[in-house]
C-alpha cells in the first residue's frame, strides 16, 4: 500500500493556483449591491427588458436609446441590484412637474419637478419571485425620502399588477391619459414624506444622500 493509500483521511496538499493580483480582484466583486446605474449598465438593463418585455408584448417601457438618455440626464433616479456584478433588478426614474402623467412623461425629464416618475421595474427571470422587486422597490421609495425636492413617486402599470403595487404602497390615482397600441394603464402614487433631517441638509449632492440611505438600508434590510 502507498503512503497515500495508509492515510485515507489526509487530503494531498494543493498548490495555490498562481494566479496575478489582477485576476484576484475579479473574485472580489461584490456579492450583493445596490447603486445608482449609469449609461455603461444600459446595455444589462435593456437585456432585462427585451426578455420581460419585448418577448412578451413586442414593446417595453424604456428603448435602449431611452435607457441611455435617462441615465445620462438623471442617474441619480436609477437604481440597479447587482449580484457579483451581474445586474439582477432595476428601477428607472425621472423627475416630471405635474399632477398626471402625459405621453411627455416617457420622455422628458423635468429637473425642477417634485414628482418622480418611475419609468419601469423589472427582475432578471432568474432572480423574480424571490421577493428581489419588493424589496428594490422599497429602497428606492426610502431613497427618495432622502430628496428634499421630492414630494411623491408616480408610475403607470396594467391593471394585472395594480395589487403588486399597492402592496409596496402605492394608491390608485385613476386611468392613465396614455395608451400604447391597445395597452391601457393605471396611475398609480406614493407620498413620499422624508425624513426632516435630511431635508434640512439640503446642500449634501444626491449622490452622498444615496451612500448614507444605502448603508443605512443595508443594515435593514440585510443585502
Ligand atoms: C413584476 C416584477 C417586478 C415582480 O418582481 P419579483 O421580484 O418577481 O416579485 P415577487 O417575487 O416578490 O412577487 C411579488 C408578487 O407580485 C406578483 N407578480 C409578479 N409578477 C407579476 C405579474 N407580471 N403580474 C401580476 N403579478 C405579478 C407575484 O405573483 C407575487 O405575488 P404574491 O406576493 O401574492 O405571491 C417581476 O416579476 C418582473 O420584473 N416582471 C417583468 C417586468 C414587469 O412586469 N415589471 C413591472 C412593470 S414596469
Amino acid at each position: 500500500m502507498s503512503v497515500a493509500g495508509a492515510q485515507p483521511f489526509i487530503k494531498p496538499m494543493q498548490s495555490p493556483p498562481s494566479v496575478s493580483p489582477g485576476i484576484q480582484r475579479r473574485h472580489t466583486l461584490p456579492a450583493s449591491e445596490v447603486r445608482p446605474l449609469n449609461t455603461q449598465d444600459a446595455t444589462s438593463v435593456f437585456e432585462i427588458e427585451r426578455e420581460a418585455f419585448i418577448s412578451v408584448s413586442g414593446d417595453c417601457p424604456l428603448h435602449l436609446d431611452e435607457v441611455r438618455h435617462f441615465l445620462t440626464l438623471c442617474p441619480e433616479f436609477s437604481m440597479g441590484w447587482f449580484e457579483e456584478g451581474r445586474l439582477v433588478a432595476f428601477i428607472i426614474g425621472s423627475l416630471w412637474d405635474k399632477d398626471r402623467l402625459s405621453a411627455e412623461a416617457l420622455t422628458l425629464h423635468k429637473p425642477r419637478g417634485s414628482t418622480v416618475h418611475i419609468h419601469v421595474l423589472a427582475v432578471h427571470r432568474t432572480f423574480r419571485q424571490q421577493g428581489k422587486g419588493p424589496i428594490l422597490m422599497w429602497r428606492y421609495l426610502q431613497y427618495l425620502r432622502c430628496l428634499p425636492s421630492v414630494r411623491r413617486a408616480v408610475l403607470m402599470c396594467e391593471d394585472v399588477l395594480i395589487p403588486f403595487y399597492q402592496k409596496s404602497g402605492f394608491k390608485v390615482l385613476g386611468r392613465c391619459a396614455i395608451t400604447v397600441a391597445n395597452l391601457t394603464f393605471t396611475e398609480m402614487w406614493y407620498p413620499i414624506s422624508g425624513h426632516a433631517y435630511m431635508r434640512r441638509n439640503s446642500e449634501t449632492n444626491n449622490f452622498g444622500v444615496f451612500l448614507i440611505c444605502s448603508r443605512v438600508l443595508c443594515v435593514v434590510c440585510s443585502i
